[in-house]
């Protein structure tokens, strides 16, 4: 179930919003609006479905609504119509001090300019926010040292706001979000302002950091790049509407409109799509396979290779068809003689990017094996060559689905296959680096 659901939800700046909704909901322009009534429409019909540990992130051009959408989820701006639904309870619907309970133990805000209180200490601003919660000072101590501890902060705690840079300053801000525990964190343009370095560096730290907190993240920016790299799924908002919730690599793979395309055109797709974008599901065999099993496989799907793998799946090798017609003649019962070990791998997160040299120097397609060794895939060149021009058939992200059916030829003699992908997508993985390597001898 999601975590948070925005349902229909509306929001109109202007003394009578509720008379200018009529025409939203009819489907009037932000403009026509304006001119015909005086009012805003800021957010324009939005339904969103926001997972549980996801970091969803919101684009699109300023004034297209992105902070006024975000500070909706916890009704800093108060919605004109429509509903914020979290873990299934409606929040539009909450009195005063029971929102005002929530906003405090499950929201945390970050935002560009991190106002921290220039006369308290940086361990200070932190503890500040449990303050404000009524946490009792040791426990507010301690929690606050560990948030600084993960920001790596720990020893600036007993310096001044005005003794630090201005990324160490957000990462002050940061911790002060960690620090309360809630778990959603809503976060507005919160690195826009610092430098691209600081600002890599950043993103870096929040995606460690992430993997280790799992908190539900609303993360907003105007850089698609940094859209690309934190998001597990983007929005994009024009006018108050949100045009498109995808994937990054559905972002890039499929525009919803010129708009989108707009933002998307300068992207180097090699260092957003992943073997997990572009792989298909390998044909294979087992080592006590005999070799005329494998090469009828071979002959009936064309292949020149094929996948080797045991009882759970775990990849073992890599027979070619050369191979096994040889250990057919020698007349071996089992393909072990003639598994080849030292075949090039890589993770489902491995970036194109990445991947090209793997491929460039490797005869044969490239397993995508996962944590566990298993293989789950298969990349051959036509693939990262597709995929690079933009020309995949993106796969569904992961739980959705396999990866669609292996050609599995080595030579690029394929046909296009593949499924495209649901618009509302999943949780797809799309981060940066994963390892690619040349595997040796068992595994
Ligand atoms: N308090 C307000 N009163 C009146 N109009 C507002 C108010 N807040 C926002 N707006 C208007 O609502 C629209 C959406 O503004 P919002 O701040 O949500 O955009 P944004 O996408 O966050 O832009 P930016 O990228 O510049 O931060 C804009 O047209 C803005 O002028
Ligand atoms: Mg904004």
């Amino acid at each position: 179930m999601a975590q948070i659901v925005v349902d229909d939800v509306y929001k109109l700046f202007g003394p009578r919003p509720h008379e200018a909704l009529a025409l939203a909901r009819a489907g009037r322009s932000k403009d026509e609006i304006l001119r015909r009534t005086g009012h805003t429409l800021a957010v324009a019909g939005v339904s969103l479905a926001i997972e549980k540990g996801e970091i969803f992130v919101i684009m699109g051009l300023s004034g297209s609504g992105k902070s006024t959408l975000l500070r909706c989820l916890n009704r800093l701006v108060e919605p004109t119509a429509g509903r914020i639904l979290l873990d299934g309870e409606d929040v539009t619907a909450l009195p005063p001090r029971a929102l005002l309970q929530l906003r405090r133990e499950r929201f945390a805000m970050v935002f560009q300019h991190f106002a921290l209180l220039p006369h308290r200490t940086v361990l200070g601003n932190v503890e500040y926010g449990l303050e404000v919660r009524g946490v009792d000072a040791r426990r507010r101590r301690q929690r606050a040292l560990e948030a600084l501890e993960t920001v790596g902060l720990a020893q600036w705690a007993d310096s001044y706001p005005g003794e630090l840079s201005g990324g160490m300053r957000q990462r002050v801000g940061l911790a002060r979000a960690l620090a309360t525990d809630a778990d959603i964190l809503l976060m507005d343009e919160a690195f826009s302002a610092l430098d691209p370095l600081i600002r890599r560096e950043m993103q870096d730290e929040l995606l460690q950091l992430q993997a280790e907190l799992q908190r539900t993240i609303v993360f907003i920016t105007h850089d698609l790049s940094e859209a690309l790299k934190l998001g597990d799924r983007i929005a994009i908002m024009r006018d108050g509407r949100v045009v498109q919730v995808d994937t990054p690599e559905g972002v890039l793979a499929r525009p919803a409109d010129d708009y989108v395309a707009s933002f998307t055109e300068d992207v180097d797709r090699s260092k957003v799509f992943t073997a997990r974008t572009v792989m298909r599901r390998p044909e294979t065999v087992r080592e006590s396979d005999g070799p005329r099993v494998a090469l009828r496989k071979m002959e009936e799907l064309q292949l020149s290779s094929v996948f080797v793998v045991d009882r759970e799946r775990r990849l073992r090798g890599l027979v070619t068809a050369d191979d096994a017609l040889e250990a057919a003649r020698r007349g071996e019962r089992t393909l072990a003689a003639v598994v080849r070990r030292d075949v090039p791998t890589c993770s489902p997160e491995t970036t194109l990017r990445d991947l090209i040299p793997v491929i460039a120097r490797s005869p044969w397609p490239v397993a995508v094996v996962d944590e566990r060794g298993r293989l789950v895939g298969l990349v051959a060149r036509v693939q990262v060559l597709a995929g690079m021009a933009g020309e995949v058939a993106v796969n569904p992200p992961e739980g959705s689905g396999e990866p669609a059916q292996a050609h599995g030829r080595d030579d690029g003699a394929s046909t296009a296959g593949g499924r495209s992908q649901s618009a509302d997508g999943g949780a797809g993985q799309t981060r940066e680096g994963g390892d690619v390597s040349v595997a040796g001898g068992d595994r």
